[in-house]
């Protein structure tokens, strides 16, 4: 049996092709990167799907230029809000399952308390809205499926926070971070677990009808981005320690809105495939692999 892994460069598409050929020899994994699916070419998506009838797609791939979509907001929506659709669509078509991962950005960030899956999205933001789009296009094609919303991935490849923080401490002695916004960091390798652990409690693709829907699939815990950066900067294999002013959202302006409150409750997700480690335990595990810095 095949699984088809979409955007296999990405922070989370890498993590996927690194884990799982060795977790589960039993299926052939088959990541791809954007030069071998292009998401915006629909044609490809359904002639990739029906020369491949994988058993299960796993789709990693997304637009994430959370700023730029505000301005190139038709490829955004193509992405990320329709090609969700027709992979939906060819993989019930051939009897596959689908496992797509969403955001915290489709909630407006202003609830008091953890967002649980039946909140109202209220996106506020062209990135936002498109991954809406892809999920509801997702439901609506009846395909069996699972939507992981996460938040605030990062790891020791492609663009993230951590990256950002430890470069940016090479050159510069103080960090202004903002401290107004909650979520919690997730690490990438732990959505490639979290996966793993939903393809094993599934049994089979086939099987994976029965637990469809959304779910909330990030690290325990929440922090602001000021926290995140205190703790990157605690940790004992970063040596470069700039100091940290902690400023608001106000004071950072960015072309998109951010929610000020992206803390997500992993209940539902914990109940049916097991726990997800607290965010500050999955940086350490992330920074002891980074050597000294
Ligand atoms: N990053 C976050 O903080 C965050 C937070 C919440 C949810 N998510 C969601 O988590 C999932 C994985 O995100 P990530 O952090 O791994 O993002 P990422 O590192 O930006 O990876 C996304 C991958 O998608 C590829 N891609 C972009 N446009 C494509 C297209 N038209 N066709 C095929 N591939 C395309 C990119 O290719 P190139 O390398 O060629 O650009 C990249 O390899 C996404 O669904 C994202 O929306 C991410």
């Amino acid at each position: 049996m095949k699984i088809l892994v979409t955007g296999c460069q990405g922070q989370v598409g890498s993590a996927l092709a690194a884990l799982l050929p060795q977790a589960l020899p039993a299926y052939e994994i088959i990541a791809v990167d954007r030069t071998q699916l292009d998401l915006s070419d629909f044609g490809r998506i359904r002639e990739l799907m029906q020369a491949l009838k994988p058993a299960l797609v796993i789709n990693a791939a997304a637009y994430t230029a959370v700023d730029q979509a505000e301005t190139e907001v038709a490829q955004a929506m193509r992405i990320n809000g329709d090609a969700p659709g027709v992979l939906a669509e060819q993989a019930k078509q051939i009897g596959a399952a689908l496992i797509h991962f969403s955001t915290d950005y489709v909630y407006d960030g202003s609830k008091q308390g953890a967002w649980v899956e039946t909140d109202a999205t209220v996106p506020l933001s062209v990135y936002g809205r498109s991954k809406l789009a892809g999920e509801q296009a997702i439901a609506a094609s009846g395909v069996p499926h699972l939507i992981l919303r996460t938040s605030w991935v990062y790891g020791l490849t492609g663009k993230n926070f951590l990256l950002t923080m430890l470069r940016l401490a090479q050159t510069r002695d103080t960090l202004g971070i903002v401290a107004d916004q909650i979520g919690a960091p997730t690490w990438s390798h732990t959505l490639a677990e979290a996966t793993l652990a939903v393809i094993r409690r599934a049994g089979a693709p086939h099987q994976m009808a029965g637990l469809s829907g959304i779910y909330h699939c990030c690290a325990a815990g929440h922090t602001s981005w000021f926290g995140f950066a205190q703790a990157i900067f605690a940790h004992p294999a970063i040596t470069r320690r700039p100091v940290l002013n902690a400023i608001t959202t106000a004071d950072y302006p960015t072309p998109a809105v951010r929610p000020k409150n992206s803390v997500m409750d992993i209940r539902k997700f914990e109940a049916a495939f097991g726990p997800l480690p607290s965010w500050d335990s999955a940086l350490d595990a992330c920074l002891r692999d980074v050597g000294t810095v």
